[in-house]
């Protein structure tokens, strides 16, 4: 079935300003499900959604089963180790057996940049991205673009730098194509060797310099330093990088204006950022992470074909 969004999430890269807005302005009426005693409204009740999860999460996957089961779906988890990818079944053929047994939506997450749409061009079943590669993570793209919406409001003009990583980082991609779409100024800002060649071509600004970065924000974005991605020689060592790029108080104590930080976790503390930041006064992270649900289950609710101008009837229960 297909909604405002088309049949699939597949990266922000590919949906207009128009639908980035549509998505966050429905997940407010859902965050509100979330703080009830009952944290359940029947809106897809007799939906049947497959994450099927082929590399490690706790947040994407915690929050999507939340968001789906907060909705009333019924929700199967498929990892694979103990599935029979680990005996060498292919991805296709894995989907089209679930789909044999009559499923809605499959959420994927992959270490292959492009498997969700290999996959959603493949299977008639809605198809979410919860990350693939170092391609695209659009829902958090999409919980950052809300959480900085409800700091600044309008994002137009608004300053966000996304430091450290940007070499490996889905996140960075999906951060880049939002906010550039709603009008925000995007900064990257870390070692040349974890910046992209083309980056500039990408429309953003680049720092060599922590400081700079932070002169100039209004928002850091803090990515995670992917070790488990990294061949050996990209920075001299841990402490070096904290040392140069790491994200402190001594250094938010400088900045002109009162910045906020975001970090779509796991965080290395004490690498990219500290943990008195990271706990401190300037972070958003756990809203982010509060954030995820209701953008989850907005993305869901959409693609399942709901109404926008419902979505307010949905949360009380009568859509
Ligand atoms: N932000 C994020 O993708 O975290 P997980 O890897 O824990 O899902």
């Amino acid at each position: 079935m297909a909604g405002p969004l088309g049949k699939d999430l597949l990266g922000l890269a590919t949906l207009s300003a128009e639908q980035i807005r549509l998505v966050l302005d429905t997940a407010i009426p859902f965050r509100e499900i979330s703080e009830r005693a009952i944290k359940k409204v029947p809106t897809l009740r007799g939906a049947t959604i497959v994450n099927l999860f082929f590399e490690a999460s706790t947040r994407t996957r915690i929050s999507f089963e939340f968001a789906e089961k907060r909705l009333s779906a019924d929700t199967v988890n498929v990892a694979a180790a103990g599935s029979s990818v680990s005996k060498g079944e292919t991805l296709v053929d894995t989907a089209r057996n679930l789909e044999a047994m009559k499923i809605d939506m499959v959420v994927i997450r992959h270490a292959a940049s492009g498997a969700a749409r290999f996959l959603a061009e493949r299977i008639e079943s809605n198809v979410i991205n919860a990350g693939d590669g170092t391609h695209e993570h659009p829902t958090q793209g999409l919980l950052d673009l809300m959480t900085l919406r409800d700091r600044f409001g309008d994002l137009t003009g608004k300053r966000v730098c996304i430091v450290g990583d940007v070499l490996h980082s889905r996140v960075a991609r999906s951060n880049i194509w939002g906010l550039t779409k709603l009008g925000a100024e995007v900064a990257v800002c870390g070692p040349r060797s974890l910046l992209p060649n083309a980056i500039g071509e990408m429309g953003v600004t680049v720092f060599d310099r922590i400081e700079d970065a932070i002169e100039w924000a209004d928002a850091l974005n803090v990515l995670r330093l992917q070790l488990e991605r990294m061949q050996a020689g990209y920075i001299p060592s841990l402490r070096e990088y904290n040392r140069v790029f790491g994200v402190t108080s001594a250094r938010l104590e400088r900045a002109p204006r009162d910045l906020i930080v975001l970090h779509p976790g796991p965080m290395n503390r004490g690498v990219e950022i500290d943990s008195d930041v990271a706990d401190g006064p300037h972070s958003v992270i756990l809203d982010q992470v509060t954030n995820g649900v209701a953008v989850r289950m907005a993305v869901l609710y959409l693609l399942a074909g709901g109404k926008p101008e419902l979505a307010e009837a949905a949360k009380k229960g009568t859509a």
